[in-house]
């Protein structure tokens, strides 16, 4: 909508997980080489866990994209409230598997002699499990009991869960123990710091064809962190409102009043600033 207003050539904060507009923060370009080499090395489980809105989801579709460049086999599993029953008619939906699709025994049986195909050929053959969070125990459970494939050449199918936080919370009870003893790689995202939201921003500017903006000053990237938490999808999610509310009033720089107005619209919750009186030193006397 305000795109040529800006001059931008697509929009720059698209809520889509977009690997093309991926910001290579520390801590992303980490869990994504923790990925790559966590899939190749045959490592079995790696878990990938964060608060809601931090990347896992990009840095999956970034994994896949390099799994399709490298030509490897994966089935993908977006939608956490499956059955068992359409969890293993997705396997072999995903893996094109030439079976009764409906049948356990069989879509086991086909994908097995699949898995040790591939393997013995020495090609990686992957699952990956978003908001893992959400899956059912006896799901869960079935994804365990497939990553515990192996032959002597190692793991048969590589296995990466990611999920929020509540995840860990989730493996840490007695019913996941056995499955949380075999996650042998972990990575976690969390919210960027100050400067990385600021370069966070402007790249997306950049992406879509602004460098150097100055539609967003600086002080007002400090205050949309710290409103943010540094949470990427709530910074996406400001920044474009901010940026219609500058466009619905014929205005190429955002200001502070725009974006009180909002984080108001948005009902944002952000903790207090700590009050700079109460900060400041006095000096007390009744320790005299
Ligand atoms: N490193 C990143 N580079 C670019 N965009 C990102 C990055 N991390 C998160 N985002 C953006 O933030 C939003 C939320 O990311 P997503 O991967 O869906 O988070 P999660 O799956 O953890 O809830 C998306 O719009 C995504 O494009
Ligand atoms: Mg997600």
């Amino acid at each position: 909508m305000y795109n040529a207003f800006f001059g931008f050539t697509l929009n720059p904060f698209n809520m889509s997980p977009d690997p093309s507009f991926l910001f290579r923060s520390r801590q992303h370009e980490e869990a994504l080489a923790n990925l790559i080499y966590g899939v190749q090395s045959r490592k079995g489980f790696i878990l990938l866990t964060g608060e809601v809105g931090t990347g896992k989801t990009t840095m999956l579709e970034c994994l896949r994209d390099f799994l399709n460049a490298q030509q490897i086999a994966f089935a993908s599993l977006f939608n956490s409230r499956l059955t068992v029953a359409q969890f293993f008619e997705m396997l072999a939906y995903d893996f094109d598997l030439n079976c009764n699709r409906l049948s356990k025994t069989e879509v086991l049986l086909t994908l097995n002699h699949m898995l040790l195909e591939r393997t013995a050929a020495g090609r990686t053959t992957v699952l990956i499990v978003d908001e893992a969070h959400n899956l059912e125990w006896d799901v869960l459970e079935e994804i365990r009991l497939l990553g515990n494939l192996e032959n002597r050449k190692g793991k048969l199918l590589q296995v990466v869960i990611a999920g929020q936080q509540e995840l860990d919370a989730k493996l840490d009870q007695p019913q996941f123990r056995q499955l949380k003893q075999r996650i042998s790689l972990r990575c976690a995202l969390r919210g960027f710091d100050a400067g990385e939201s600021a370069a966070y921003i402007n790249s997306r500017m950049a992406r879509a064809g602004v460098r150097d903006q100055k539609i967003i000053p600086l002080e007002i990237i400090e205050e949309i962190h710290y409103r943010s938490q540094g949470i990427p999808r709530l910074i996406n999610a400001i920044c474009d409102n901010l940026l219609l509310t500058s466009f619905a009033m014929v205005c190429r720089t955002t200001t502070l009043e725009m974006l009180d107005e909002v984080t108001a619209d948005m009902r944002l919750e952000y903790p207090e600033r700590p009050s700079f009186q109460q900060d400041r030193c006095i000096p007390d006397h009744s320790l005299r």
